[in-house]
């Protein structure tokens, strides 16, 4: 029998989920069709009912839904909770709602696993206080760079990002072994975009939505360390403003976020299905078609 999967989202035409997980299922032989759904910006959790009652088995959430999925959802994972944000919903057996959040993990496996960049004891800059910076916020933090400093063109967002990054370590009773070490370890603050002027990062990750506007955050042009790496979490078929700026102020690598995408994809696959595809094969299917 066919599982149903699906990503929810609105605008949803542009969505490469549909293609990332039919090659997923190719390779692995994982018996499932994934569709691309439409969402009502007024009755998400319609949405969400019809797909379960119909028997749709689990759920990619993205924009603008990322939030209200997060507010749906009573079960949801560390994860989740820290983003504030699911992006993959679990439909158990009896019809049993779970949400998870994916992103961090795939920008991690991109960073460390298909590119070999070592977090620990780095200093990582992270561009932004939004949706995007907080879905990426925990893996990161829990990677132990030596200083993870959360930047945004509002400063004040940062800093209370940064506050609850640090608290919600604490509190969580999981990892309150961990995250007592990563207090000692890494050093985590938030500040606005002009209280960089002096600092040196050996990655800059830019997780905020000026790409869209065809924009770079207005950061000072020494803020890369020598050897430093560039990473926007957006992708785009030609390179975007962000990678852009790496390329012009000496950055040693500039990833864009076409890697994490397909990581995050085969974290939910895994989620659904217990099978971790492989995702080299994927990234190359997109990237050269
Ligand atoms: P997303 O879900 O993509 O993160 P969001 O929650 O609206 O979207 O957050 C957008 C982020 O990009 C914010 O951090 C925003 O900065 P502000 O908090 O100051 O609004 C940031 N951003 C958007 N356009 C930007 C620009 N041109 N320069 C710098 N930062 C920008």
């Amino acid at each position: 029998m066919t599982d149903r999967y699906a990503v929810i989202g609105n605008p949803i035409a542009h969505s490469k989920s549909p293609t990332i997980h039919a090659a997923f299922a190719a390779q692995t032989g994982e018996p499932i069709e994934y569709g691309r759904i439409l969402g009502d910006l007024n009755d998400f959790a319609g949405d969400v009912r019809r797909f379960v009652a119909e028997g749709g088995r689990g759920l990619n959430v993205t924009v603008p839904f990322k939030t209200d999925a997060f507010e749906l959802l009573d079960d949801l994972s560390e994860q989740a909770r820290t983003a504030g944000a699911v992006n993959t919903l679990i439909v158990r057996d009896g019809g049993l709602l779970r949400g998870d959040n994916t992103d961090g993990v795939g920008l991690l496996r991109d960073l460390t696993e298909n590119h070999g960049f070592a977090l620990a004891g780095k200093r990582v800059l992270l561009l932004g206080a939004g949706g995007a910076a907080r879905g990426v916020l925990r893996p990161l933090f829990d990677a132990r760079p030596a200083e993870l400093l959360i930047a945004n063109r509002t400063a004040e967002k940062a800093e209370a990002l940064a506050t609850q990054l640090a608290t919600s370590a604490i509190a969580s009773p999981e990892t309150r072994a961990d995250a007592q070490i990563d207090q000692q370890e890494t050093a985590v603050s938030g500040c606005g975009l002009v209280a960089l002027r002096s600092q040196r990062f050996d990655l800059i990750i830019n997780a905020t939505s000026s790409g869209l506007d065809d924009q770079v955050p207005a950061i000072p042009d020494h803020c890369l360390a020598a050897g430093g790496w560039v990473y926007d979490l957006l992708y785009a078929n030609e390179p975007t403003p962000f990678c852009r700026w790496g390329q012009t102020h000496g950055a040693a690598r500039v990833l864009d976020g076409l890697g994490m995408l397909v990581e995050q994809a085969a974290e939910s696959f895994w989620l659904w299905r217990g099978v971790r595809p492989q995702t080299a094969p994927v990234i190359d299917l997109l990237r050269h078609g």
